[in-house]
């Protein structure tokens, strides 16, 4: 019988809806899914309003998180980058929030990294200069939180490819990189290559799947091409998958005969 791994579309960019397409993929076939969703901050995503209701936003989320479960592997690991919240008005932060959502979905919770992103951010509103009166902390971080179906313990035989170094910085709870830019990427909200290179490295074994459900310029399958192991991207806009599907051939010199399939998934 084929593995659920060979049942997969692998190395390639599935085009559309996260939910749908996560629905039509086989259980327990992915090891590792690392992703960054929309923070319903408004962005000027292509296909995607970022101004839902934030209930509406919450309970989106949760079905993603479910679906998402569903094709993870025992042991397989779900990695969430996510921001601080900006709005005021929003009584419960997000990432709690996404972590009672997969605590309530029986994931296990392994833990968070702070991602201090060293980035120049405003420290005042106007008028709040040195004030007490109303003073807000303003984020230079973002959050990854981990979690594992099932079981802490990925099975595997293939040696790790982590040296030592590695090891210890990916075990420290703060990890230190700088954001990537919006302009250089061409997409409005890229995350750098080095946070699913961490990711990939320390939750994966050579040889995995790693899928990224809002895959956007596609840096998730970027890492993990590089790094030896199976990806499957999927972003529901037909520009962003271009988007990635050229960075496999600008950034990684691929000829136009290996960059990964464009799937529409209907
Ligand atoms: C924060 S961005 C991900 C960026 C990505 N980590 C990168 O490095 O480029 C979120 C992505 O989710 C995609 N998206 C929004 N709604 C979606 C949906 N319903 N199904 C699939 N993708 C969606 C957007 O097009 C956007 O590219």
């Amino acid at each position: 019988m084929a593995s659920q791994q060979e049942k997969l579309p692998l190395d390639t960019i599935l085009c559309g809806d996260a939910l749908d397409t996560l629905r039509s993929l086989p259980a327990e076939s992915v090891h590792l899914a690392i992703t960054s969703p929309p923070y319903n901050l408004d962005k000027p995503y292509a296909n995607h309003d970022d101004d839902l209701d934030y209930e509406e936003y919450l309970d989106w989320m949760g079905e993603v998180w479910a679906a998402t479960k569903r094709v993870l592997v025992p042991g397989g690991r779900l990695c969430i980058n996510i921001g601080e919240n900006k709005r005021q008005n929003i009584t419960e932060p997000t990432y709690s929030a996404f972590i009672r959502q997969l605590v309530d979905l029986d994931m296990l919770y392994r833990g968070t990294v702070i991602w201090n992103k060293h980035s120049a951010a405003k420290h005042c509103a106007w008028g709040s200069w040195k004030s007490c009166s109303n003073p807000h902390i303003v984020p230079r971080h973002e959050y990854i939180i981990v979690f594992s179906r099932d079981q802490f313990k990925l099975d595997g035989d293939a040696p790790s490819d982590l040296t030592a170094d590695e090891f210890m910085t990916a075990t420290r709870s703060v990890w230190e990189f700088g954001p990537e830019s919006r302009k250089r990427i061409g997409h409005p909200a890229p995350f750098p290559m080095e946070l699913p290179r961490r990711l990939i490295k320390f939750y994966s074994y050579p040889g995995n799947v790693v899928l990224d459900m809002f895959g956007g310029s596609g840096t998730v399958g970027l890492a993990a091409s590089e790094l030896d192991r199976r990806y499957l991207l999927i972003d529901n806009s037909p520009d962003y998958c271009r988007l990635a599907r050229d960075r496999f051939e600008k950034e990684h010199g691929l000829f136009q005969s290996d960059v990964p399939d464009i799937i529409t998934i209907e």
